[in-house]
């Protein structure tokens, strides 16, 4: 499973190390993200994770050469109001791999809003409660950001 915009790579690595075969990306144009990947995965001492360059709404060969997917991740990748670009690369993916399903997190920020888009792009979307995995608290693994933001998860 790929995750998108992947940065410090929590979900990733969670992934990882649960057993999954993981493919961690980040923006082309920024190497310095994708040693952030490779860092995490170093750091959390797994060696079989492959790191993409993918660029939000490119087709690149390395965006055409991914294996087969059942689940792509992203956090925080709608945090600026170019959403359409991420999208593309979602609908690419999901196209190619009919079965994989899209789980985001995402924190509320403005009013921004996908909804229009989602529509544009024939996506449907759920919206998952995070009570339903505990992570409704303002606090999670000693860190009291969750309670400083608004965060959402939804799968498409
Ligand atoms: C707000 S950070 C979130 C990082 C990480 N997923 C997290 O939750 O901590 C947004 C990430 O998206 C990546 N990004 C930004 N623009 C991008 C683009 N056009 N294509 C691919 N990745 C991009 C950034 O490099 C960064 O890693």
């Amino acid at each position: 499973l790929p995750q998108l915009g992947a940065g410090v790579s929590l979900p990733g690595v969670l992934a990882s190390r649960c057993g999954a075969k993981v493919i961690l990306s980040d923006n082309a144009d920024a190497p310095a993200c994708l040693e952030n990947c490779r860092r995490s995965c170093e750091a959390n001492g797994l060696h079989d994770v492959l790191t993409v360059p993918l660029t939000w709404g490119e087709v690149s060969p390395d965006l055409l050469q991914l294996p087969p997917l059942h689940l792509i991740l992203a956090s925080d990748v709608f945090y600026e109001p170019r959403f359409e670009d991420v999208l593309v690369t979602v609908v690419f993916l999901l196209r190619k791999n009919p079965s994989a399903q899209f789980w985001v997190t995402y924190q509320e920020r403005a009013d921004w809003s996908i909804e229009a888009l989602l529509h544009r792009w024939k996506l449907a979307c759920v919206d998952v409660d995070l009570e339903t995995f505990d992570a409704n608290t303002s606090e999670l693994a000693g860190s009291n950001l969750p309670g400083n933001h608004s965060i959402q998860m939804m799968i498409v």
